[in-house]
């Protein structure tokens, strides 16, 4: 934990039940050498004490935006100045929302907006408000505007019902902020290029062939390299994704259209990641009006083979280009991996097996092995943003 000592964090916390474990959190980064300013709300007071959080931070806990019997004015702008961090844990439904949408209307909302620093959020709450379209909608915006969500766990929860809603451990979270101060900007500089998302192949107006990958894994892969200061072009098929913050996208939609906005980036690229679920065929015609449905048998599509954009930045690689591929098996796993390594001339495989719970298309977690010439690192089940952190680990280790 040793890079959290002497840096500055904001701890905020919100009225929710998970605020006990905000005590074991601010514990754990004082323990660490952190300097903690604990900003609570209103709500956040009915929970746990400011007796307890100002014992154990060493400075007064500020909820108001004055203290009443001084009048003294505690400064937001001063606060988000101060820190090198912010995290707010537990973050409820209430304050995502009004941190997604700019309601300022307590100290600790206020803060977040003027912070310049990093902020990370835990969210917690019940399961289905965790599951709303409004949450979920939330938690996206907060994405799009740069702030890392460390995502809850699945489990008992408050209200005796199991689901997806619980806060993160403090151990982790003080973890994430550690990993966030030892990477630091280890991207500064560089120029990253990564492929995401499924691509779609016209059959006709109305119809085509896909997969059902939804692109998490590359936009996480993206807000990461961004996040470490790299100037990153993410290449994206069709996704229901919001563009990660500070990241460029060039949006595609066919796997000829990904290869040629893929090969005009690779040009600048220091490091290249080819994470999207490319569409293996594509119809070798495009009918240009909707097939009717009045036949009763359709004629065959016949299918040609689509340009592999992994092999071709291969043969075009240059010496100080890094090329990274992703294998997602069913099985064979490894075998199959170290076959792709080669034969594509990639520098590192990714390996997912959709045999694995919790990997693959569509969840917000997965479960990598990683494989280079020299050997294999096989990780446990994370979710996708610290597998986009342990991805870049290895490439920049
Ligand atoms: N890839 C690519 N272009 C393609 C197919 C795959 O760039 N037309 C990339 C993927 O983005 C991934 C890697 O190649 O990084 C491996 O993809 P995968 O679908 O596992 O391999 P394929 O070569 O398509 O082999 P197969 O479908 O037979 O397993």
């Amino acid at each position: 934990m040793n890079y959290l000592k002497g840096k500055h964090i904001v701890l905020g916390i919100t009225g929710g039940i998970a605020a006990y474990k905000s005590v074991v959190l601010l514990r754990l980064l004082v323990k660490a050498g952190a300097e903690v300013q604990v900003v609570i709300t209103p709500s956040g007071k009915e929970f746990i004490t400011p007796v307890t959080l100002s014992a154990l931070s060493g400075k007064p806990v500020i909820c108001d935006f004055f203290t009443a019997n001084t009048g003294e004015w505690h400064s937001h702008v001063d606060i988000g100045l101060w820190a090198d961090a912010m995290v707010v844990a537990p973050a409820t439904a209430c304050t995502l929302a009004k941190m997604a949408t700019g309601v300022a209307d307590n100290m600790l909302v206020t803060t977040y907006l003027s912070a310049k620093a990093p902020v990370f959020v835990a969210p917690a709450m019940d399961l289905d408000m965790m599951a709303h379209p409004s949450t979920l909608r939330n938690l996206d915006t907060l994405r799009a505007d740069g702030v890392t969500v460390i995502e809850p766990e699945t489990g008992e929860l408050a209200s005796h019902l199991v689901g997806r809603g619980r806060m993160e451990e403090p151990e982790k979270i003080a973890g994430a902020l550690n990993r966030f101060f030892t990477v630091g900007q280890s991207l500064l500089g560089k120029k990253v290029l990564i492929t995401a998302g499924p691509t779609y192949e016209r059959i006709d107006p109305v119809r085509f062939i896909g997969n059902f990958s939804t692109g998490k894994m590359g936009y996480a892969l993206a807000a990461e390299a961004a996040r470490r200061g790299a100037e990153v072009t993410l290449v994206s098929g069709p996704v229901a994704l919001s563009r990660p913050a500070g990241v460029h996208v060039v949006y595609v939609e066919s796997a000829r259209q990904m290869l040629e906005a893929a090969e005009k980036a690779f040009v600048e690229a220091d490091i290249a990641i080819m994470a999207a679920a490319v569409a293996d065929y594509a119809p070798e015609q495009y009918v240009g009006h909707k097939i009717k449905r009045e036949h009763d048998e359709v004629d065959s599509i016949r299918l040609v083979k689509n340009p592999d954009i992994a092999a071709t930045l291969g043969k075009s690689k240059r010496a100080g280009q890094t090329l990274v591929g992703f294998a997602l098996e069913t099985d064979n796993g490894l075998a199959n991996a170290r076959e792709k390594l080669e034969r594509k001339n990639l520098d590192m495989i990714v390996l997912n097996s959709l045999s694995d719970k919790g990997a693959g298309f569509g969840t917000d977690t997965n479960k990598i092995t990683v494989i280079t010439c020299d050997g294999e690192t096989a990780f446990p089940l994370k979710s996708k943003a610290d597998v986009a952190a342990d991805i870049i680990d290895c490439i920049t280790a």
